[in-house]
């Protein structure tokens, strides 16, 4: 594999582009009336925020290895205070355990927020527990897990209430004061939390170790809707979008797909998120390696079974120094001892070719949903994104944007990428609020 070719194998042209938002457009209207489709389409419960939400709360935002529990004040008049936040992490044994393992970890943690905090047991509190894994709603407050994602397989969780199991924990631990309000998706905390402060803010994105969005849909169009109405005549969809699957893959992405815990599923996320761009990058240079395009020498850790880390690709892709000698530096702590600089700058392409086709398909996903709730993209958007990928990785946010004006040229300004750092635990307190009667 040269790196023309990889050029040409990982491009994503303007067509392909609008192929790509046509079949995701397709696949949301499937997944809307019940049809088959790639795309979940899970309605939430949860209505936009009025900003008028008041009163303390507590929130739990789970969605990977590291999870946090925050205790929020919420003013009304679109405000809140700063948040009073603890960060807890799950090992393998929690991950790879059992259902009572896992939760009786994760109450446990609670409990030692609580007294941290000194909230003391006469207190009654509201939880929004943001737990970012495909759950099928079955109320505000209840949800059935369908299946783990990112690499979670805790047993016996996968088919159950993932409400009932945090309650069953709360009570095993004693806590009693702490109601679980609202189960949330961390796309739609990030939403919510976002449009509590701008109103004109439609979309959630996730662009971290997994991927997903979520935006308000009109009741009329949710064919599958069984429910009452509600006030506002809209909810909001957690498309679940990491599943998506009508793209184009490489062998590499096949490779990948194959060799993973979830085959055949997650066939965005694999080419999007930071749990597997840095291991498509180690699947290409062994590739070109193996091809005599790159010395062996440089990939031997990668042979010895070492994950190249996404975040690698940030380092690697940022380094604007003569020589690239922060990437020898990064290279040297991975085992790859003696690389030279012409080596070092192919390597900073191939990062750049992998990462770059993930900007654009979030892009083009993002244009999908934009255009399904404004065809003529006749106002103003604020996407709420959150997520290390987005946050962190150089020229990621700077690739989504170029890709949105190669689809939409001078229109693309109509679509605002904005960083939403932290808000799916505090979107998850406004929901509790909301769920709870507090506006
Ligand atoms: C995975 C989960 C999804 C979550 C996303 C981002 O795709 O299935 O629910 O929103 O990761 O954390």
């Amino acid at each position: 594999m040269t790196i023309g070719r990889l050029e040409k194998l990982f491009r994503l042209s303007r067509p392909a582009m609008q192929a790509i938002i046509k079949n995701f457009r397709f696949e949301m209207a499937a997944g809307l009336s019940d049809k088959k489709s790639s795309l979940k389409m899970i309605p939430t419960y949860v209505e936009m925020p009025s900003g008028r939400e008041k009163g303390k709360f507590i929130a739990l935002d789970l969605g990977g290895t590291n999870f946090r529990v925050l205790e929020l004040t919420l003013k009304g008049a679109h405000r809140s205070g700063e948040p009073r936040i603890m960060k807890f992490t799950l090992e393998k044994r929690e991950i790879n355990g059992t259902a009572e393992i896992f939760f009786d970890f994760i109450a446990e943690s609670v409990k030692t927020f609580l007294n941290k905090h000194k909230i003391s047991g006469a207190e009654e509190l509201n939880l929004g527990f943001t737990f970012s894994f495909p759950i099928k709603q079955t109320g505000i407050a209840s949800g059935i897990l369908i299946s783990w994602t990112k690499g979670f397989a805790a047993s016996g969780v996968e088919g159950n209430d993932v409400v009932e199991l945090l309650k069953e924990a709360f009570a095993r631990k004693g806590i009693r004061n702490i109601n679980i309000s609202a189960l949330v998706n961390d796309t739609v905390g990030t939403l919510v939390a976002k449009s509590y402060e701008d109103p004109g803010c439609d979309v959630g994105v996730i662009i971290g170790t997994g991927t997903n969005a979520c935006y308000p849909e009109k009741l009329p169009e949710i064919k599958k809707w069984k429910g009452p109405q509600n006030k506002s005549g809209r909810m909001i969809i957690n498309i679940e979008w990491g599943n998506f699957n009508k793209l184009t893959s490489t062998s590499f992405d096949r490779r990948l797909d194959k060799d993973s815990d979830n085959p055949g599923q997650q066939i965005l996320e694999k080419m999007v998120s930071g749990m597997y761009l840095g291991s498509i990058t180690g699947l290409v240079l062994k590739d070109m390696a193996a091809e005599g395009n790159l010395p062996l020498g440089l990939i031997q850790p990668l042979v010895k079974g070492k994950k190249f880390e996404t975040e690698y690709m940030s380092i690697i892709e940022g380094d604007s120094t003569a020589g690239l000698k922060m990437t020898a530096k990064l290279l040297a702590g991975f085992g790859m001892a003696k690389t030279s600089a012409a080596d070092r700058r192919v390597l900073k392409k191939v990062c750049g070719i992998v990462s770059r086709r993930a900007a654009r398909i979030s892009a083009s996903c993002i244009a999908a949903i934009v255009l399904k709730i404004d065809p003529r993209l006749s106002v103003k958007h604020t996407i709420a994104i959150d997520g290390s990928v987005f946050e962190k990785h150089p020229t990621f946010a700077a690739n989504m944007r170029k890709a949105l004006k190669d689809l939409f040229g001078l229109k693309h300004s109509r679509i605002k990428l904005a960083l939403a750092k932290d808000g799916s635990g505090k979107g998850a307190a406004i929901i509790a609020a909301v769920a709870a009667g507090a506006d």
